[in-house]
């Protein structure tokens, strides 16, 4: 099958209690270890590319690949969407470059002007078959480079008007979680604001909501990275039972990038310590990518619960 928008996936999600993963792709081993285990596991999934993947890695690169992920994965809908598009052009570039789902992204606009770019996308990708996943609310952490100390809830108060006047098809919102690696101080209680996420549900009954900044940052991972070399003291994510919890409700789209990284690092930092002679990056990579694989199919399967969804 081609590649297809979510909104048949979020449906079914939504309705079954579940959530897509929407893994970001920066590179062949990567999209391969997501794709390889999704297809193993039948569940769709979703690809997504940030401004930033675009400028390392090329955005025709990127399509291509997917799209041989698509050949070489038949039997799973995959979707290729833009991570965090903080403009009309970019997701317009995406739009008419094969991507079949952009986000914009205008949280850190004044509340008006996230409303004219979100609608102003949504047209343009409808009238292209494409869908939108905009956002309410600032994550704090680490985005685009810029880091932000402290979470700016989305208040239910506003998702009505925004989708209404907006019409896109997903919203994102900010309930505690955060991008990057250092989601919670050490000590300090993980906790995601369950209440604000319910307002929201029940304002938009059946809407899909998306959950940016949700890697678990697997403690292995840590441990592992230190032990060879690395230096990432106080490292901590997203609770696995806290998405399996929002995944049972309107959450039908799960982000994760960071847990991505950390398996690969990890993988690549332990294969340099026990064979330090080795210098053809296969030999690196190999084991990366299969970290990559294993990583997303414990996702699939214990958090996400989209496993034989496809
Ligand atoms: O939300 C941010 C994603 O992790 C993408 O990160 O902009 O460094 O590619 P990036
Ligand atoms: P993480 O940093 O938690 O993986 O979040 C990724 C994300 O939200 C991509 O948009
Ligand atoms: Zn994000």
């Amino acid at each position: 099958m081609p590649l297809v928008t979510s909104t048949e996936m979020f449906k079914k999600a939504y309705d079954g209690g579940y959530a897509i993963g929407a893994f970001n792709v920066n590179n062949m081993e990567i999209v391969q270890g997501i794709t390889e285990a999704c297809q193993e596991q039948k569940a769709p999934v979703i690809l997504q590319v940030s401004k930033g993947a675009r400028a390392y890695a090329n955005h025709t690169y990127l399509l291509k690949m997917v799209e041989a992920a698509v050949i070489e994965c038949p039997d799973i809908p995959i979707a290729l969407h833009l991570d965090h598009g903080n403009s009309f052009e970019l997701c317009k570039d995406c739009i008419d470059g094969g991507f079949t789902s952009v986000m914009f992204d205008g949280s850190a606009m004044p509340y008006e002007e996230n409303v004219k770019i979100a609608k102003q996308v949504a047209e343009y990708a409808h009238a292209h078959g494409v869908v939108v996943e905009a956002e309410l609310g600032q994550l704090a952490g680490v985005e685009d480079d810029v880091h932000a100390e402290e979470h700016q809830y989305t208040d239910p108060a506003q998702v009505e008007d925004f989708v209404t006047r907006t019409g896109v098809d997903s919203l994102a919102i900010a309930i505690g979680t955060s991008h990057g690696a250092y989601k919670f101080k050490p000590g300090q209680k993980p906790q995601l604001r369950f209440d604000i996420l319910e307002d929201v549900s029940r304002r938009l009954p059946g809407f899909p909501i998306v959950l940016h900044g949700s890697s678990s940052v697997p403690q292995e991972f840590v441990q592992k990275v230190n032990k060879y070399g690395g230096a990432m003291p106080d490292a901590i994510g997203i609770p696995e039972e806290m998405l399996r919890e929002a995944a049972k409700g309107a959450v039908c789209k799960i982000n994760i990038d960071s847990d991505i990284r950390l398996a690969i690092t990890a993988a690549i930092r332990e294969h340099f310590a026990e064979y330090p002679a080795d210098f053809d990056p296969r030999q690196y990579l190999k084991p990366a990518r299969q970290a990559v694989k294993d990583m997303v199919t414990h996702k699939l399967v214990n958090v996400l619960g989209c496993n034989g969804k496809a």
